[in-house]
């Protein structure tokens, strides 16, 4: 599956001359890459349960004309199936395929064990949340666990859910290695949205689920007579990104190949550190804002796709993100942080470049006419961070018009 690339690690400027110019990192023979043949099955899955409604696919015209592309559109996941973020689309689906495995494998007797099972996953809000909800829908006990610096909104959000939080003194990857102990421990299904050799087979419905939301878009822009030269992804361990990436880069999509751009925090920037070494490599990583993309170490199911299928990634700072937050708030659509991240990072990489025809631009397919989507992925209740402190210097944008036209 790992494509033969020779990816380059460009910086615009060196580090010291201009510290806010972003360190990008470009695949230039990442359209050509082939993901495996996937399953669909969720979406039909997601059309079944009580609430679905595709999200909104909003255009914003005046950012566009700001960052030199033909037309803008945001897959607006603030609201998905009465949740503040997308989580739910993997967690939803993956539960689902475990249990009916379990089922169809096991007796009667060992099934009603099976149906008030324990969930346990970690998380850093979103997903736990998420899970929490499926398990409460569907009977099971859940327990999260928490890595520091989740925002105690994200965390009460959870506890209401009914479910049990462990706050762990430390980061992603330990929350993730004493959630799978518990499991180990107390034979409680583990729901795990990243994997690791060994642990592969939820992880992968986890990411089916979430390509839910990739044909919505297709769906949405076809309607329109349009379809995406640009998908921008918010990166954590990156299985969002894996089913973005292997939903575009299917076996016959023909030239309907979209640039790719994958957008991190600098405070965790563990693709980058990966697509610079070629291997998965794991970055301590800080606090910021975005808790959702806090996770140092990508996920091994999604490393072949990262490496071999992403155009380009950025990362992004708080600041960057808050100002993105911000700008996307004025026009109506209330994101977090971490749902800020793309318009944050597509923005850098065009200040960055030195001409319209700068390659990275070029590499993502961010050219005059071409169709942008940015993921915004959570909504501001989903995670506040960075409204009570907020020490980002950016001024305010000018209040935008409200967007013209949803798909
Ligand atoms: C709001 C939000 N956006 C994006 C992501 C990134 O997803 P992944 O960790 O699969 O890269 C997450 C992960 O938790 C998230 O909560």
């Amino acid at each position: 599956m790992t494509a033969a690339t020779t990816p380059a690690t460009t910086s615009a400027t060196t580090p010291e001359s201009a510290p806010h110019h972003p360190e990008v990192f470009i695949n230039p023979r990442a359209r050509a890459w082939q993901a495996p043949e996937g399953h669909d099955g969720a979406l039909h899955f997601h059309r079944s349960l009580r609430g679905y409604a595709p999200t909104p696919l909003t255009e914003l015209p005046h950012l566009a004309a700001e960052l030199g592309v033909g037309r803008v559109f945001v897959k607006d996941e603030t609201e998905r199936l009465g949740l503040p973020a997308f989580k739910v689309l993997g967690a939803s689906w993956a539960v689902h395929r475990a249990l009916q495995t379990h089922s169809a494998a096991e007796t009667e007797a060992v099934e009603a064990q099976a149906a008030g099972r324990a969930l346990v996953t970690a998380s850093d809000g979103n997903h736990g949340r998420a899970l929490a909800r499926t398990g409460r829908l569907l009977g099971h006990p859940a327990r999260v666990y928490l890595p520091r610096g989740v925002h105690p909104v994200a965390a009460a959000a959870i506890t209401d859910e009914g479910a049990d939080v462990v706050e762990v003194d430390g980061d992603c990857d330990e929350a993730v290695a004493q959630a799978a102990q518990d499991a180990q421990r107390t034979g409680a299904l583990l729901v795990q949205d990243t994997a690791w050799p060994g642990y592969e087979q939820i992880p992968a419905w986890i990411v089916g689920g979430y390509a839910t939301l990739t044909r919505e878009i297709d769906d949405a822009l076809a309607a329109a007579g349009l379809r995406a030269d640009l998908v921008a992804v918010p990166v954590g361990v990156g299985s969002l990104a894996q089913a973005v990436i292997e939903h575009y880069r299917r076996p016959g999509r023909g030239d309907d190949r979209p640039g790719l751009l994958g957008v991190e925090p600098t405070a965790a920037a563990g693709l980058l550190a990966s697509l610079r070494a070629g291997e998965i490599r794991s970055v301590a990583t800080g606090t910021t804002t975005m808790a959702g993309l806090n996770c140092g170490t990508p996920s091994s199911a999604a490393w072949p796709a990262l490496r071999g299928g992403l155009d380009a990634a950025v990362a992004v700072t708080d600041a960057q993100a808050g100002a993105a937050a911000r700008e996307l708030r004025a026009a109506g659509i209330d994101v977090g942080p971490c749902g800020a991240a793309t318009l944050a990072g597509l923005r850098s990489l065009r200040a960055a470049a030195s001409s319209p025809a700068d390659s990275a631009l070029a590499a993502v397919g961010a050219g005059p006419d071409s169709v942008v989507v940015l993921l915004a992925t959570e909504g501001r209740a989903a995670n506040p961070a960075g409204d009570d402190t907020d020490s980002d210097p950016t001024p305010e944008p000018d209040p935008s018009p409200a967007p013209d036209a949803q798909i």
